[in-house]
Parts: C-alpha cells; structure tokens; sequence
C-alpha cells in the first residue's frame, strides 16, 4: 500500500491525509512542511521530545492556531474550518490537562458534549432519561457506576476517560489525544490501552505520548516528530532501530545505557584483574 498517493480501495473510509502542514509563529516554525495519512482502525501514535510540535499539529487540525497546506478529512480541508465545524466534521481531541466541567456529574458531561449535534431546540428540551449513545459511551469507558458523581471527584485517569467519553458521544471519528497517559498509574494505563484499542477498530486514533512502553504495547504506527518535521514513521520496533531517533528522541536513554555498558565492561576487567 502506497501511503504517498491512498486510494480509496487503500484505506478505510476514513483517513485524514496531511500536507505541507506549517505552524508559523511570526517567523518561528512549530511545525514545518508535515505530510501524515492517518488511518482508521488503526492507533496511531506520535511521539517527540520536547518542543517537537505536536501539540501545535493537533491544534492546527482542530482549528486552534492558523497553519498552510492541507488536512484533507472526506471533502474537508479542515486548515480552511473554524474549530466548531471541524467538531461538526467528527474530529475531537482531547488536551494535555484534562477539560471536564468539574461540578457537573459524569453524565451531565457527556450530555452536553452530546450536543454538538443536537439543534438549539432540542437542547432546549427537557430531556427524559439517558440517550442511548451516552449509555453507550458510559459503558465503554467504564463510568456506569460513577455516572452521578461530580467529575472533579474522579480520579485523574476517570478524568481522562470522561474526556475520551465526550468525544464517543460527539462521535469523533477522527481522535486526536494529548497525552492522555501523563500522570496515570501502571494500571489506569493498561486500562486506557485497551480502550484505545476497543474504540480505535473504527476510528482514527492519534496519541501523543512520551512513555515508551505504553507505545511499545499498544501502538500499530509510530510517527517521530523533531523541531517541527516529520524524522521518521514505521512500526515500534523500526522506529527504535532508527538512529536519528535515538539521537534526537531517545538521546539521554542512549546515552545513559551507553554509560551502563562502559561501567559493565569496566566492571568485568576489574573482577578479571582480582582474578589474576
Ligand atoms: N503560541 C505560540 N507562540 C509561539 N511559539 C509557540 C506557541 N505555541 C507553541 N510554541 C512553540 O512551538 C514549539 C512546539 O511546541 P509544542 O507545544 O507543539 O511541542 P510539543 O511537541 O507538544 O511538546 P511537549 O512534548 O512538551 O508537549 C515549541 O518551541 C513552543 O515553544
Ligand atoms: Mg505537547
């Protein structure tokens, strides 16, 4: 499959096909001429040091900050969309700190980010019951029994899971999440994993993420951003047998095992001296 020129018979029905994408902050680049096709059904993650230009990708797609080229998603370009009509479009993202109304319950969260495709008048309707499909994102991000609390009462990795709610019943199809990992425990990560993949067969799932054991397990393609470009994209195990990646991303990991091999070595000649 050529991923340069995607035909239809390539893809799913939906992908989001970037070009030439550049952020430019009065003559500083964020992000810098990215191309990137981004496939459903498949989890899709970005990683970078810091300063990479991630974030700023995601906002550009979201319609957050200006940018040239293209993001072509169906008959969109969503560069030319205001941020409301690129929800409108399916594309929801989630941000680096969690954004949940935190005196509303779980399910007066999910309501409202519900309605985005309701009319005013329907929202202005008094509503009876729980709508099938915020019972059915309840139960897909596991907050049935929580539905009535308050989210500010919600654990960190609950909140996460709220946010990612809100985009089920805003039925983004396209996801795009800022770390949604940061700050989770080994346990709500696995959790979260999973998640991704269960709702991730029929989207188009974009995660940010520094941890690199997360990505190692649930990561199908991994593009590596560095100083507003695209260095690299392929599996997990291609992008860390690449050596620009490890210079630029894992440089300090390097480094450090590096530092532990010379120390082993170092060891193993002296226990060799002792010997003698
Ligand atoms: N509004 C802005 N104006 C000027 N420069 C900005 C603006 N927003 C971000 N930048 C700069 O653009 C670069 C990319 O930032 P960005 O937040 O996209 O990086 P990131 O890859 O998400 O990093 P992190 O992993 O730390 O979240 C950084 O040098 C940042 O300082
Ligand atoms: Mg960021």
């Amino acid at each position: 499959m050529r991923l340069d020129h995607p035909s239809p018979d390539d893809l799913g029905q939906d992908y989001l096909e970037i070009r030439d994408l550049t952020v430019d902050f009065d003559g500083f680049k964020a992000v810098s001429g990215v191309d990137l096709t981004l496939l459903q059904g498949r989890v899709h993650f970005l990683i970078g040091p810091n300063g990479a230009g991630k974030t700023t990708l995601i906002d550009a797609i979201t319609g957050l900050v200006p940018a040239t080229g293209v993001a072509r998603y169906r008959n969109h370009n969503l560069l030319a969309l205001k941020s409301h009509r690129i929800v409108r479009a399916g594309i929801g993202r989630t941000f680096q700190t969690a954004t949940v109304f935190e005196e509303l319950s779980v399910l007066q969260n999910l309501d409202i980010a519900g309605g985005v495709h309701r009319s005013p008048f329907a929202l202005l309707r008094a509503r009876r019951g729980t709508p099938d499909y915020v019972e059915a994102a309840l139960g897909t991000i596991g907050l049935g029994d929580l539905r009535d609390r308050p989210a500010g009462v919600l654990a960190h990795g609950q909140k996460q899971w709220l946010e990612i709610g809100m985009l089920l019943v805003q039925d983004a199809k396209v996801m795009l999440l800022d770390e949604p990992v940061a700050g989770m425990s080994a346990e709500e990560r696995e959790e979260t994993g999973a998640l991704l993949q269960r709702i991730g067969t029929e989207r188009t799932i974009v995660v940010v993420e520094h941890d690199m054991d997360f990505v190692r397990s649930f990561a199908d393609l991994v593009t590596v951003m560095h100083a507003g470009k695209v260095l690299t994209e392929g599996t997990v195990t291609e992008i860390q047998a690449n050596a620009r990646v490890q210079e630029v991303y894992l440089g300090r990991t390097a480094d450090a095992a590096e530092a532990a091999e010379a120390a082993e070595a170092d060891a193993v000649t002296h226990e060799g001296a002792g010997r003698d």
